[in-house]
Order: structure tokens, then sequence, then C-alpha cells
């Protein structure tokens, strides 16, 4: 297994924030998925699900692991919300390292997320809706897919990367 830390959870729920900040932290490099797969393709997330669909983006997903586990060894990498419903990816981010899932609630993301205009899910009539459903079919997998749960609850962002920091480290204090 890979020893990447990789930070799992639904839209809205500060992966990508807190990658960034941890990588400072720890002094690693940083990744985000959706940032690879829109360098690759040299568009939006929202131009690709608009251009060739949600089946096609999420082959790009998986093709983003397998690209991941030929390379570093050693990053934080946040991954797009919808990345663990398939099953293979969910094996695929075993492989890569300590899967960290952020856990927020329900009432929180739709605070976060009301007024977003980029991600292609929640362009639609019922936003809060739409929330709810997806939480409900994906919050089984984000747990089947995690090594490690964290309530995010109201902490902010300095507080949940202390907390995965301490959990790195108490991880590599059981190895050693
Ligand atoms: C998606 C989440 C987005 C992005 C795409 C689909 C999802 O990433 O990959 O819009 O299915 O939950 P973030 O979780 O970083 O917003």
């Amino acid at each position: 297994m890979k020893k990447n830390i990789i930070l799992i959870g639904f839209m809205g729920c500060g992966k990508t924030t807190t990658g960034i900040r941890l990588s400072y932290k720890l002094r690693k490099t940083f990744l985000d998925t959706d940032k690879y797969i829109e360098q690759k393709m040299g568009m939006r997330v929202s131009e690709i699900f608009e251009k060739y669909g949600e089946d096609y983006f999420r082959d790009l997903e998986t093709q983003c692991l397998k690209d991941l586990l030929q390379g570093k060894s050693s990053q934080i990498i946040s991954v797009g919300g919808g990345l663990p419903v398939r099953r293979e990816n969910r094996e695929l981010l075993k492989r890569l390292g300590t899967v960290i899932y952020l856990n927020v609630s329900e009432g929180e993301l739709y605070d976060r997320l009301k007024e977003d205009t980029e991600r292609p899910l929640l362009q639609c009539e019922d936003p809060k809706a739409k929330i709810r459903n997806l939480l409900k079919e994906r919050e089984k997998l984000y747990l089947d897919a995690a090594h490690v749960v964290l309530d995010v609850g109201k902490k902010d962002t300095e507080e949940v990367v202390n907390a995965i920091a301490d959990i790195v480290k108490s991880e590599r204090n059981n190895r050693e």
C-alpha cells in the first residue's frame, strides 16, 4: 500500500481547502483529482459533464486513480465527492494510502452549497433534495471506503488539519 493521505467526502465538506493546508503543515505535495482531470482534458469539470456526460467523467476519475498508483507515494490527495461511489474506485483508494472521510452534516452542507454555481449535479430545481438524496446514497459508500471517519461538525479548517495530522502521527507510531 502507498503512503498517501486521501480526503474523501461530500461536495462542500472542505476536502480541497483542508488538503492544501494539510500539505503545508506536513510539507507534502497536494493533488486534487478534479484539478488533475481538468488539466488533462483542458476543460472544466462542468464542461466535461455537459459535453460527454457523467459516466465519462467517472471513467476519467478511475483512470486518475490508476495514474496515481503509478506515481508518487506520499502526497495529500483530495478526491471529487462522487469518486468513491464506484466499487473499483474504493478498492483503488485503499491501495493509495490512508483514506479519511470528512463527515459533515446535511444541514451544514446545504448552508455551504446553496449558492454554488460550479457543481453540475447541484444546478437543479431543488438542490436541497438533491443533497439529501445523494448523501443518503453515498454515506455508506464513504464509510466503506474510509480507514478513518472524522466528524467535522463546527470545527474550523485549522482544527480539522490538526486532527488529521494527529491521526497520521498515531498511525505512523502504530506501524513502527
Ligand atoms: C461531484 C463532486 C465534485 C466534482 C463533480 C461531481 C460529485 O467535486 O467531482 O462536480 O459527484 O459529488 P467536489 O466534491 O470537490 O465538489
